[in-house]
């Protein structure tokens, strides 16, 4: 997949989004060193906390089917910004791919790439606890 079919898959992720209490729709796409890439649309919880962002569902789905070999990961968003991940998912895909190219996509499909190391500066990794 090329980058602009990686960025159209995740805006495509948009629709599958369940979002009834932000109605701010995420969608991503998250490309393997294979090729491989999974998807993931956020996900949403009347107890608010257990929801689940769009990345996180991509990164879940990923390494349940045992691949965590990551080079890009595509973020769509229906807003006026580009669509930055959170902190929270930011740490998770430290965790696998420190390399990874994030490219944060806004309504117009407009593209910001950044590397994670940008995104998350002296981020935690696995390093930390010597592993
Ligand atoms: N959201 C994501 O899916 N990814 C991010 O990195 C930013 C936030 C979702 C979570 C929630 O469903 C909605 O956007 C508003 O915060």
């Amino acid at each position: 997949m090329n980058r602009e079919e990686l960025k159209a898959a995740a805006v495509a992720m948009l629709e599958r989004s369940y979002v009834p209490y932000s109605h701010f729709p995420v969608g991503a796409a998250l490309e393997c060193a294979d090729g491989t890439v999974f998807t993931g649309c956020n996900i949403e919880n009347a107890g608010y906390s257990p929801t689940i962002c769009a990345e996180r569902v991509a990164v879940g789905k990923a390494v349940s089917e045992g691949h965590t070999d990551f080079v890009r990961i595509a973020v769509a968003g229906e807003s006026e910004n580009y669509c930055v991940p959170c902190g929270v998912c930011r740490q998770v895909l430290m965790e696998f791919a420190p390399e990874i190219e994030v490219i944060c996509l806004n309504k117009k499909g407009d593209e910001l790439a950044l590397p994670l190391k940008e995104l998350l500066p002296y981020g935690f990794d696995p390093s930390y606890l010597g592993k």
